[in-house]
This record gives C-alpha cells, sequence and structure tokens, in this order.
C-alpha cells in the first residue's frame, strides 16, 4: 500500500483542473470548468471540473472521480501507477512499493519471465516434439531471428512440466494459478493451462511478459488459448507487441486481426503492425495507439468477421486524432497470406492505396446500389449524405459531394444543398438528444430503482439517501453524527450501502477533497458515484435542516417495510382464497 499521506501530497501537488487541462480545453464557468469529455464522443461540452472537490464528472457518459481517477482513465494506467506518474508530474521522489499486491504483480512478472524462457528452450531441445514445432514455424514462414526476436516458443505435450519446471525455481501453485500458467480442472486437478501448443508471448510497454498466446500445429480446436486476464494482464488495454512498434520512428500503424499477422509483418520489415488480442478491439486500445499513432491502416481479415471488425473498429476511431484508411486484401484471407503469396513490396504498395474510412464505406455503398438506373441515383445519394453528414469538416464534404457527382451524374451544388439539410436535421436531433439525455442525468428523481429493490415506491428513499450520501461527501464533519443514526443496511441500492460504509469507516478528514482520502478504496464504479453526487448538488448548501429531511425519508421507509411481514401474510391468504375460488369455478365449467 502506497502510504495515504503520500497520496494526500500528491493530490496537494497536482489540482485537479492543473492536470486535466493538460488534456482536455477547458472553459471557465462561474466556479467550474467545462469542457468536451475526453471519454466519449461529444459536440457539446458535458464534463465538468470542480476544483472545490477537486474532482470531475461527465453529464454525458457519466465518467467521475478524483485526480487520481482522471489519470487512470486518461492515460490507461491501474491506481499506483497514476499515482506515480502524477507524483513525476510534481516532481516527487517515487513512493516505496512494498505493498501486497506490488510484490504479487512482480512475482507473476517473474514467473512469466521464466514460463517464456521455458517455452523458447522446449523448442530448441533435441525431442521429436520440438523439431515438429521448429518445422511448424518454419513453415509459416518465420526465420529463427524472428522467432528469437519475438521469444516464440513450444509448450510440450504433457500435464505437468511447466508445473514442475517453476515449482523448482520456487513459485508456488497458488502463485502459478494467480498467473494463469497452469488451472484446475473439474475434478480438482491442477494441469498446465498450454500443452502442445506454439506460443507467443506477450509483452507489455515496459518489457514485461504478461500474458500468452498459445496456438495448435495443426487443424484441431481451439486453434488458439490466451493466457486469462491476471493481475498484469488486463485484454481490453494491451496491444501486441507495441512494445516493438513503439521504437520504429514510423507513426503510419498497422492494425491486423492476429499475432501471425503482425510478426509476418515485422519479418517483412512492417515495424508498427500491432493486434488485440483475442478480442474486438477496445476504445482503450484506440486510446493508447493515439499516444504513438498518426495514422492506422486496417489489416483486418478480408473474411466477412474480418469485415465487420473494420466497420466496428472505424466507428472507435473516429473523432480521434488519428487518421484511418482501410486496406483491402485481394486474393488472401489475411495480410500474413498475402505477403507469402505477393512478398513484401506488394504488400508496402497495398498500403498505400489504403483507402480512408469514408472512402472505404462511400464503395461499399456504392455497391449495393445500381446506377445505372434513376431510383438506384437516388438512394446512393441519399445515403451517402447520411453518411458524410456527421464528423467531417467542410472541406472534405466539398471533396466527397464532387465524388459522388462525378460518380452519379447529379450536380455538385444539389448534393451540397441536400447535405446541409442533412447535417442540420442531424445535428438538431443531436442537440435535442442531448438535453434530453442531459435533463434525465440531471434529475434525481430519474434514479431507477430495480423492482426487486422496491422499484417506484423506494424512490423517495433513494433520492433521500443519495442526497445524504452528497451531503456526507461535501462536509465530511457530520458523518460521525449520522453514523449513529443511519445504519448502512437501512439505505435502499446496494452501492449506496457500499459508498456509506466507506464513508463510515473514514479516518477524520484532512487536506484536499474527500474524494483523495477515499480514493483506495472505491471501485470505479463507486467513485464515479462519489463523483456524480458532488457534481450534482455542487450548488446546493445542504443545509442540517435537508440532512434531516433525508434522514427522515429513509427512516420512512425502514418503518413502513418492518409492517411489510404482516400484510405478506394477508396476500398469501387472499391469493389462497383466489385460487380456491378458481378451482372452484373451473370444475364447475
Ligand atoms: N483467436 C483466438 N481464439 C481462436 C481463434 C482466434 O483467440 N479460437 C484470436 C487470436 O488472437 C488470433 C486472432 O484471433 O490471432 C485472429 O484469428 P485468426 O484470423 O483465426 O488467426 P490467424 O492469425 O489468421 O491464425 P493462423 O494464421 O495461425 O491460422
Ligand atoms: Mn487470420
Amino acid at each position: 500500500m502506497i502510504p495515504q499521506s503520500y497520496i494526500q501530497e500528491v493530490l496537494e501537488r497536482n489540482d485537479v483542473v492543473d492536470v486535466v487541462q493538460s488534456y482536455v480545453q477547458l472553459r471557465h464557468r462561474g466556479r467550474t470548468y467545462t469542457g468536451l469529455c475526453p471519454f466519449h464522443n461529444e459536440k457539446t461540452p458535458s464534463f465538468v471540473v470542480y476544483p472545490d472537490t477537486q474532482s470531475f464528472y461527465c453529464f454525458g457518459c457519466g465518467a467521475g472521480g478524483d485526480t487520481i481517477t482522471f489519470m487512470k482513465k486518461i492515460a490507461n494506467l491501474d491506481y499506483v501507477e497514476a499515482v506515480k506518474s502524477l507524483a513525476s508530474r510534481a516532481g516527487m521522489p517515487l513512493p516505496q512499493e512494498n505493498d501486497e499486491t506490488g510484490r504479487q504483480r512482480s512475482r507473476i512478472l517473474a514467473m512469466n519471465k521464466d514460463a517464456a524462457r521455458y517455452f523458447y528452450d522446449q523448442l530448441n531441445t533435441n525431442q521429436p516434439q520440438a523439431a515438429q514445432a521448429r518445422a511448424y514455424w518454419h513453415r509459416r514462414g518465420l526465420s529463427d531471428n524472428t522467432i528469437r526476436r519475438f521469444g516464440l516458443g513450444y509448450a510440450p505435450d504433457d500435464f505437468n512440466g511447466l508445473q514442475r519446471h517453476l515449482r523448482q525455481r520456487g513459485y508456488t501453485d497458488q502463485e502459478m494459478l494467480e498467473a494463469g500458467l497452469i488451472k484446475r480442472s473439474q475434478k480438482g486437478n491442477l494441469h498446465n493451462t498450454f500443452w502442445n501448443r506454439v506460443m507467443t508471448p506477450i509483452i507489455d510497454l515496459r518489457g514485461n511478459v504478461i500474458a500468452f498466446g498459445g496456438r495448435v500445429l495443426d487443424d484441431s480446436k481451439p486453434k488458439y488459448v490466451n493466457s486469462p486476464e491476471t493481475l498484469v494482464y488486463k485484454k481490453s488495454k494491451t496491444l501486441f507487441a507495441l512494445n516493438v512498434a513503439k521504437k520504429d520512428p514510423s507513426r503510419r500503424y498497422i492494425l491486423c486481426e492476429g499475432y501471425m499477422d503482425v510478426i509476418s509483418l515485422h519479418q517483412a520489415g512492417f515495424g508498427t503492425a500491432v493486434c488485440a488480442c483475442g478480442t474486438a478491439l477496445t476504445e482503450e486500445q484506440v486510446k493508447l495507439l493515439t499516444n504513438y499513432a498518426d495514422e492506422v491502416v486496417l489489416a483486418y481479415d478480408s473474411d466477412e468477421a474480418g469485415q465487420k471488425a473494420t466497420a466496428r473498429s472505424l466507428e472507435l476511431f473516429r473523432n480521434t486524432a488519428i487518421k484511418v484508411t482501410v486496406l483491402n486484401i485481394p486474393g488472401a484471407k489475411d495480410p500474413d497470406e498475402f505477403i507469402k503469396r505477393n512478398g513484401a513490396d506488394a504488400f508496402g504498395r497495398l498500403l498505400d492505396k489504403s483507402a480512408n474510412g469514408i472512402e472505404y464505406n462511400l464503395d461499399k455503398l456504392r455497391a449495393k446500389y445500381d446506377l445505372s438506373t434513376d431510383s438506384g441515383k437516388v438512394e446512393y445519394v441519399r445515403d451517402a449524405v447520411t453518411l458524410l453528414a456527421s464528423g467531417l469538416t467542410p472541406t472534405e464534404r466539398e471533396i466527397y459531394a464532387g465524388r459522388i457527382s462525378e460518380q452519379t451524374n447529379v450536380s455538385k451544388a444539389t448534393i451540397l444543398n441536400q447535405l446541409e439539410s442533412t447535417v442540420r436535421r442531424v445535428s438538431d436531433r443531436q442537440r435535442r438528444q442531448r438535453q434530453k439525455d442531459l435533463q434525465k442525468e440531471m434529475l434525481p428523481a430519474q434514479i431507477k430503482v430495480p423492482h426487486s429493490l422496491g422499484g417506484e415506491k423506494a424512490l423517495a428513499a433513494v433520492s433521500g439517501e443519495q442526497q445524504l450520501l452528497a451531503a456526507m461527501l461535501k462536509d465530511p464533519s457530520i458523518i460521525p453524527g449520522i453514523r449513529e443514526r443511519v445504519d448502512p443496511q437501512e439505505l435502499v441500492m446496494p452501492e449506496d450501502q457500499a459508498l456509506c460504509r466507506v464513508l463510515y469507516s473514514m479516518p477524520p478528514q484532512t487536506g484536499p477533497g474527500i474524494l483523495a482520502t477515499l480514493g483506495s478504496q472505491l471501485d470505479e464504479g463507486q467513485m464515479a458515484l462519489a463523483a456524480q453526487l458532488l457534481a450534482r448538488n455542487s450548488d446546493n448548501p445542504l443545509t442540517p435542516k435537508d440532512v434531516e429531511l433525508f434522514i427522515q425519508r429513509i427512516k420512512q421507509r425502514t418503518a413502513s417495510q418492518r409492517q411489510a411481514p404482516q400484510s405478506e401474510e394477508e396476500m398469501r391468504r387472499r391469493l389462497a382464497d383466489l385460487t380456491k375460488a378458481k378451482t372452484q369455478s373451473n370444475t364447475q365449467s
């Protein structure tokens, strides 16, 4: 654990407005600052920073928290990394990491490194199995140099080889389980996660081995087995080979679907190829890429799944600073196969011809309609105009309107005209939707209480309990008094109960912002809830009188609940009467 006093100091030296301002353009508005939310795409600002409480909250997407939460989210870091990064921003010496998680983390990393070494060594023994594995990599066109560079290996066809090896090196079974290197079978036996597979280590930006991907040597299923998520491995935040790609001076990245594509592209001299690890691309990975890439070429498989993934990824890159183009890979299923057939130079030419996202989508649209007929033209223009109506600069609109005009012989002026009215309609609609969303977010009465927790009936109590939490967050000195009177169990919503417990267990408040003190005890959702409550009540004084009212609302519900068993009994009796009546009527008919 990093000492609380250290975290306090980090926060004292990093004002939330300063930190946010280095990522987001903020505008002063009264006691708060607003800007465009960096955590979702938006055109009108709903992201608010509160210097008073040293917190931020987005009324659009619900992201919120303190300065550390902001760092975590914006730079894709975990809690400890975020604290360290803020510390170095303020020129502070780093904290001693002697905490339990830190220790566990470094054990897993050391073990992964040993395991990678083991897989590599197993590839190079004189066993027949090993020869087969080497032959496999060679058949896939990889040189020994590439195998070495990527640390590729082989997991032999046995149940416990790696486990025995790691035990010898002093690791416990528990640790191996935590690293995802062994698994417990349904019968309860421990066995290797990977066997009889060629192995690709996944390495993070600091050079740590954080996970593995293992592929069968033939066509059996499943083709790939990947490490589970662990303390050191978060799939949604990892891009395979980014550790290598970041050293390449080029800022044009190639985003592929699989490990094999990436490795074979690197071997062919394309040093900026990366891929997600067996999952669809995430917003976090896109954000990570913006640190390294100005341009991304999507080089997914040419099958239907690949095309779907392309469309989804294009969406994710929309409104980022990255320019996206899409590769069309003719006559091959993926970049790996294309290079094997046609060579690196041909792939390079393909890259230069890759179409940008709009061109790609326009081409796909055009293929849908028969442009030799009038109705085909009309429908194409209508759909194309809708496609161009959001997220483009006026210059881009000019250019594509011109292109559509050439394709259809409809005058450019007409197309631009239609485009303008569509743009207006779309942005009107977006504005109205935003207003609605905002109102929804701002209105405490809109809280949704699940039916099982009392539904509408519990609404007054829920709004009361949330306001009470807000009051405690704003003025922690009232906490001891409230703790005497309200039991967390009296609150309706589980998340409110959890936040309440944390508040009750808090040491007397010192230093800036209560969120800072709570920071390490709240998960992301609880942190966002706390930030939301503060944001909603930023201009509400929440007097002792108000607090009384909130407590009364909570007590009213608990009082009515105490009578519940009686009425339930009564309900059951009535129900029994009803069924009796019904069976009677049934037998009569
Ligand atoms: N994948 C997976 N599990 C599977 C199949 C695929 O996790 N059963 C992931 C892997 O990360 C793989 C990526 O999806 O790298 C792309 O799948 P695919 O196109 O089938 O992989 P290729 O790299 O083309 O595999 P290969 O060329 O080795 O057949
Ligand atoms: Mn593939």
